[in-house]
């Protein structure tokens, strides 16, 4: 791993570039300053942070209540609810309903664009826990898991850089992604590439721009930079790089399982991701086909978990349930 720059984006050429970056709704802002300090997420501050936003309420309340997650008594409490699905999952299902809502600052051809980037990024989230589960190095998971919240949010937001390209540049952006969605040969290097000549920059720069002017956590901004080289990353996080190499192959697996953004691939492509030797070598998942094994027969459970994440209309039942909890 590479030395720590103590302010890499001032050498960087982006400064140059004036990226906008799209209005974050608050609620996500909040939700970054509790996942920042994961030792004091706690029920009550993730509860006020929930009640502040009736759509979210009305998300979580759908959420508790559906049958993935198999609670038999219908849960009408925000508090229980955050009880039930504990802080951590709900502070990430807080960042991921406050993704959706950038939906509505893309406007014409990028919102099909970004529904299946949000698909892709869910998807990833979701592997990204199911990895850390399989990890078997001494000690590894006990380190990682009281930083979960934070890890699914960075999955959830490791492509935040080809948001911030989409938000900046729609057509040029939208017309680039589409095309590569529709090649069969193209890997993640490729699209850097065409991005850097396309834009001046790629979507892991231009990610790490804006994440450093939204002042998102430290941890999430590396993820967003270095996500395809973790090598890269600097090292003055020792968890850095098996967090980064559990996204790395869940954003591959997640595009095996078909969730692709605009690179499909198969299995086998998990074997050329950055970090497999040393996924494999903190979890006896010695290759691909072994990985495949594992995840398929969750592919049905992951299918309803991203139906779940990435519907944004409130059903009646929610919306009624919310109505209740403001009389
Ligand atoms: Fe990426």
């Amino acid at each position: 791993m590479a030395t720590p720059s103590p302010n890499a984006s001032a050498d960087s050429p982006l400064g140059t570039l004036e990226l906008r970056c799209p209005p974050l709704p608050k609620t996500l802002i909040d939700a970054m300053e509790l996942i920042n300090d994961p030792e004091h997420l706690e029920v009550k501050p993730v509860t006020e942070m929930v009640e502040s936003d009736p759509l979210v309420v009305a998300r979580l309340l759908q959420i508790v209540n559906s049958a993935y997650y198999g609670i038999r008594r219908s849960v009408s409490s925000v508090e229980r609810a955050v009880v039930l699905l504990g802080p951590i999952s709900v502070a990430g299902i807080v960042v991921g309903m406050n993704m959706l809502k950038l939906r509505s600052v893309i406007e014409g051809p990028g919102s099909a664009c970004f529904s299946r980037l949000i698909e892709h990024s869910v998807a990833t989230a979701n592997l990204a826990r199911e990895l850390i589960d399989l990890l078997t190095r001494p000690g590894l998971q006990r380190q990682l898991r009281p930083r979960m919240d934070v890890i699914y949010s960075a999955a959830l937001l490791h492509d935040f850089g080809k948001i911030i390209l989409v938000y900046n540049y729609p057509e040029e952006a939208v017309a680039l992604y589409d095309e590569e969605a529709l090649s069969h040969h193209v890997t993640d290097t490729d699209v850097r590439y065409v991005e850097q000549l396309t834009f001046g920059c790629d979507h892991t720069e231009a990610g790490e721009y804006a994440a450093n002017k939204l002042n998102f956590p430290e941890l999430l901004t590396h993820v967003i930079r270095h996500h395809h080289d973790p090598d890269e990353a600097p090292v003055h996080d020792r968890l850095l790089e098996p967090i980064l190499n559990v996204i790395d192959v869940a954003n591959h697996a997640s595009k095996a399982m078909g969730y692709s953004f605009s690179t499909p691939a198969g299995w086998a492509s998990c074997g050329d991701a950055t970090s497999w030797p040393a996924f494999a070598a903190a979890s006896g998942v010695e290759t691909p086909e072994m990985l495949r094994e594992v995840l398929e027969p969750k592919s049905e459970a992951l299918e309803q978990y991203v139906k779940q994440m990435t519907r944004f209309d409130i059903d009646e039942e929610g919306l009624k349930r919310v109505s209740r909890l403001q009389r």
